[in-house]
């Protein structure tokens, strides 16, 4: 049996449950992968070990719900060529579909290790990914399969970018039936580029209706690159979330508050793209949940650090710390529809799991009020120190 380890010393705790709220001089104790107790310092049961984490701050590790980290290559040119001034397009998609495909196993596998290593080492403790540089069966089944050796959550993207010499109607055929059927038992959810230079309306629903059909739970890229049909879509057919959201109408916004979908948020990305940051605030004020995440991938959004997506949220989208730290923690989890029940993520409360992020700061705030500097000191995921 693993030993149960006492976490003590702990200046500010933010547990994301209702009850507990956030805590000051507390302590927490983990017992295997669960967290067993929660609870003021002065109260906290022995153990077989114990680590004085000396009045930092802790928190649930990063839920990192939309990521493409099953890739080959770069796109540093692109990028560069963005920043001289050039827009952002779908097609470059394409660039990394030819490397993805010429790629060997190893080399992706180690790719995606690499990636995983680097989110872990910042405090990401649960991570999906996505499928969507293969976009053949064979390239498809193997992202699938390799992804899901390295991360918590797999998402089949096959509806990416129509492929180089496919017409679009017949390449969604082939992504709703032959690629479906071989993907399926290796993902828990589909989702589909609902955007101009992508997929259309009609052809995004009748992938998602697929897939629904098969028993995957939805997510949709939607309304990224300009306003669009993606978030009602979304919504229409019951996605747990809908992933950028950089270009809402206000009904956009009103049908988000009054559904079960997430609108997920990707700083990094709007800001490597140069579109305008999504509107955070208004989703909150209607009453919309949102999430935050990385959006790691090498065309629109290469990084997978989710505390500068925290830190913009707060600087630059007008949240407030706590909003933006839920937003990155539950929202993720919220939007993988694992924020309750056993094992529940981005929440430190008894039964959850024990994925745990102590910052080498006092206090949440210094991700913002500190922007850019290393604020992870130490991470448990799933009960396992591994940093
Ligand atoms: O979420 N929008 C579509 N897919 C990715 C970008 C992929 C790429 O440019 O390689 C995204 O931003």
């Amino acid at each position: 049996m693993a030993p149960t380890v006492l976490i003590t010393g702990i200046g500010e705790l933010t547990t994301n449950d209702d009850e507990l709220g956030q805590l000051r001089d507390a302590a927490l104790v983990l017992d295997g992968e669960r967290v067993a107790w929660v609870g003021p310092a002065a109260q906290a049961p022995d153990a077989d070990e114990r680590v004085d984490v000396e009045g930092r701050a802790v928190l649930p590790g990063w839920v990192d719900s939309h990521t493409h980290l099953v890739f080959a290559g770069d796109r540093t040119a692109e990028f560069a060529a963005r920043m001289a001034g050039e827009p952002y397009q779908a097609g470059g998609i394409a660039v990394t579909v030819a490397a993805t495909r010429a790629a060997s196993d190893s080399d992706l596998a180690d790719g995606v290790r690499r990636h995983v290593a680097e989110s872990v080492s910042q405090g990401t403790t649960y991570l999906e990914t996505k499928t969507g540089y293969g976009l053949t069966v064979e390239d498809e089944v193997r992202s699938a399969r390799l992804a899901g050796e390295y991360v918590d959550e797999v998402t089949f993207l096959g509806a990416h970018l129509v492929p180089e010499d496919w017409d679009g109607d017949e390449y969604v055929r082939l992504v709703c039936g032959e690629m479906l059927d071989a993907v399926a038992p290796h993902v828990r959810w589909a989702d589909v580029f609902c955007e101009s230079g992508a997929f259309d309306e009609e052809q995004s629903r009748a992938v998602l209706q697929a897939a629904k059909k098969r028993g995957l739970g939805l997510r949709v890229h939607g309304n990224q690159l300009g306003p669009g049909p993606g978030v009602q879509l979304a919504v229409e057919l019951g996605a747990a979330s809908v992933d950028h959201c950089t270009y809402l109408e206000s009904n956009d916004i009103e049908a988000l508050a009054e559904s079960d979908t997430v609108a997920t948020l990707l700083p990094a990305c709007d800001l490597s793209t140069r579109q305008p940051l999504a509107n955070a605030r208004d989703l909150i004020d209607t009453g919309a949940t949102i999430a935050l995440a990385s959006n790691c991938n090498p065309g629109s959004s290469y990084t997978s650090s989710m505390a500068f997506c925290v830190a913009t949220a707060v600087l630059q989208m007008h949240l407030s710390v706590a909003e933006a730290v839920r937003a990155a923690t539950w929202g993720g989890a919220r939007a993988l529809r694992r924020e309750s029940g056993d094992d529940a993520i981005g929440v430190l409360g008894p039964g959850a799991r024990a994925d745990v992020h102590v910052l080498d700061a006092p206090s949440t705030t210094w991700l913002a009020y500190r922007p850019g500097v290393p604020m992870t000191h130490a991470v448990w995921r799933k009960g396992t120190r591994v940093r």
